[in-house]
């Protein structure tokens, strides 16, 4: 095992370096600056093949910045610093930081000093970068050679040899750095000399070895929401442990249209130990006469607990809950920023673990998203589940707005079928949202639905006059929402071409009985959200 450690000072795109360095098969963390994951920060563990530090909104100059003890870890084992990390290394080793007029923010052409330097290595003697940042390094270290500059910014890249120190002004990390990747390589495999063997299967194979060894011969709960995180976590398990492992899936009445059946088959077909649980009737009563938007997620994740907890009573002798929490969440909740306010409720399963004397599992605590869902395929889980846009806890509850009928529930699953079943069929050139699939080379077109990020129908609370035949009628307006979106954090909406929202609204309008108007939601997050409630 080899990893590589990532101090995070709060840049916005850390967690891209770390994704990048996964791309190259290598095993890295994320840990806030202040949380070195070692004791006191001076004996190295042998796996620790190097460390970077991330860019930062902060100033170096500002008394209160981040900063770490660099005399710790210097020369112990590669650095490379990004940004602000670049500017704490100069300003610890006696160089000068100082602020400039202007914030540089965008693309420079970045010119290599020596094309033989090898975090350089295969990167032309000039090529694009991209810079943001408000300070600058107005002097280098004594100790520090310039390994690189650009027409404005002269100290972007500089190497201290003898502490194995290597730092960019420059961000390698995002998408604009035209050989980002390449000098991200150079400094993992080549400066610190990571092999790269660690892949979906080897994660597997280590993860089920481990699981194994962890739960012997325990029982363990886990409930499933049909979504990614807890069906991958479910499978994962099951192949470790079989039938020990009893899933919960219930149906709270506010999943798609046919929905529990199709994925309860699903998990079925899978071999996975599943009890599916009918409650939506209990849902039902408990959002009665409610309509405020909290009131109702309460209400879900109240009702939700209950019938959880009752099932789970059920399997006697179970000693662990199971979790499909990912890596995202946890750096959320242990980053700089502090708790993430964001917490997704069919993870959240309220005081159960110490009311039943559960400890938790989470087979899936190291992974992001895209690796989650190249697991999950590894799997052998289905692609269609695997590309499933991402659906929230209290699902069609949050998307009739107002107060939740039956009546009002009924129309919404069939017009959002309606519209889901179309997006899967209608084919785009339009290019795939960040889903982790990959598509057959050369295919040009692919599914609408895999070009969105997360789509779905909203009925509104109010209701407008149409004519259908010789009568006129007085019914309600459904939305259609797509968006394209990284981490639901911001969002665009989808330039969805008009002769599919055409035959989406004539579909919905001509089927689905008490809706006689569709509108195509137009606004980005911010200043909306993705859902209307
Ligand atoms: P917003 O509406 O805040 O949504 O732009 C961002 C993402 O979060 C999902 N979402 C939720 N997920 N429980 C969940 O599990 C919730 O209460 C909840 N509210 C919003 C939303 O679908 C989108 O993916």
């Amino acid at each position: 095992m080899e990893r590589i450690i990532i101090l995070d000072f709060g840049s916005q795109v850390t967690q891209v370096i770390g994704r990048r360095v996964r791309e190259l098969n290598v095993y890295c963390e994320i840990h806030p600056f202040n949380k070195f994951p070692f004791e006191d920060g001076r004996i190295i563990p042998s796996d620790v093949k190097g460390i970077i530090l991330s860019g930062s909104p902060f100033s170096v100059r500002d008394e209160k910045s981040p900063s770490v003890i660099l005399s710790h870890y210097a020369g112990k084992v590669p650095i490379l610093g990004i940004c602000y990390g670049a500017q704490l290394i100069a300003q610890n080793y006696g160089g000068s930081v100082e602020a400039s007029d202007t914030r540089e923010y965008g693309r420079a052409a970045l010119t290599v000093a020596n094309i033989d330097e090898p975090i350089f290595k295969d990167v032309p003697k000039t090529s694009q970068v991209w810079m943001s940042h408000g300070d600058s390094i107005t002097e280098l270290p004594r100790s520090a050679e310039l390994i690189a500059s650009t027409a404005s910014v002269c100290n972007a890249a500089y190497k201290i040899a003898e502490k194995k120190i290597y730092a960019f002004q420059f961000h390698p990390e995002v998408f604009h750095t035209q050989y980002g990747g390449t000098m991200l390589r150079n400094f993992v495999k080549g400066i610190c000399g990571c092999k790269g063997d660690w892949t979906t299967e080897s994660f597997i194979e280590s993860t089920v070895e481990s699981l194994r060894e962890k739960l012997g011969t325990d029982e363990v709960i886990l409930g499933l929401s049909g979504g990614v995180d807890s069906s991958v976590a479910a499978v994962l398990l099951n192949k470790a442990i079989g039938s020990r492992l009893h899933c919960i899936f219930v149906d709270n009445g506010l999943l798609r249209k046919n929905e529990f059946e199709e994925v309860l088959l699903q998990y079925q077909d899978m071999g996975l130990n599943v009890t599916g649980v009918r409650a939506a009737d209990r849902f039902l009563d408990a959002l009665r006469g409610i309509s405020d938007p909290e009131g109702k997620r309460k209400a879900i994740g109240k009702t939700f607990i209950d019938v959880f907890e009752a099932e789970a009573q059920k399997i006697t002798g179970a000693k662990w809950l199971a979790q499909g929490t990912i890596y995202p969440d946890v750096i959320e909740s242990s980053s700089v920023k502090g708790p993430s306010a964001t917490i997704k409720s069919h993870h959240n399963v309220g005081g159960l673990p110490e009311k039943m004397n559960l400890k938790i599992v989470e087979p899936l605590r190291s992974l992001f998203k895209d690796e989650v869902r190249r697991t999950g395929l590894a799997l052998g889980i289905k692609r269609q589940l695997i590309s499933r846009h991402p659906f929230p806890g209290p699902g069609l509850g949050i998307r009739v707005l107002g107060e939740v009928t039956k009546e009002k529930l009924d129309i919404l699953k069939e017009a959002d079928h309606i519209f889901i079943s179309n997006l899967r069929t209608y084919m785009t050139d339009l290019p795939a949202a960040s889903n982790g699939l990959s598509y057959a080379e050369g295919s040009s077109q692919i599914p609408l639905y895999d070009a969105i990020w997360q789509a779905g129908t909203i009925l509104l609370p109010v209701r407008s006059v149409g004519v259908m035949g010789d009568e006129r009628t007085y019914e309600y307006t459904i939305a259609l929402r797509a968006v394209i979106s990284n981490d639901g954090m911001t969002a665009d909406w989808v330039h969805i071409p008009y002769e599919f929202l055409a035959k989406v609204s004539n579909q919905i309008i001509n089927k689905v009985k008490g809706v006689n108007r569709v509108c195509y939601d137009i606004s980005s997050k911010p200043p909306a959200t993705i859902e209307w409630e």
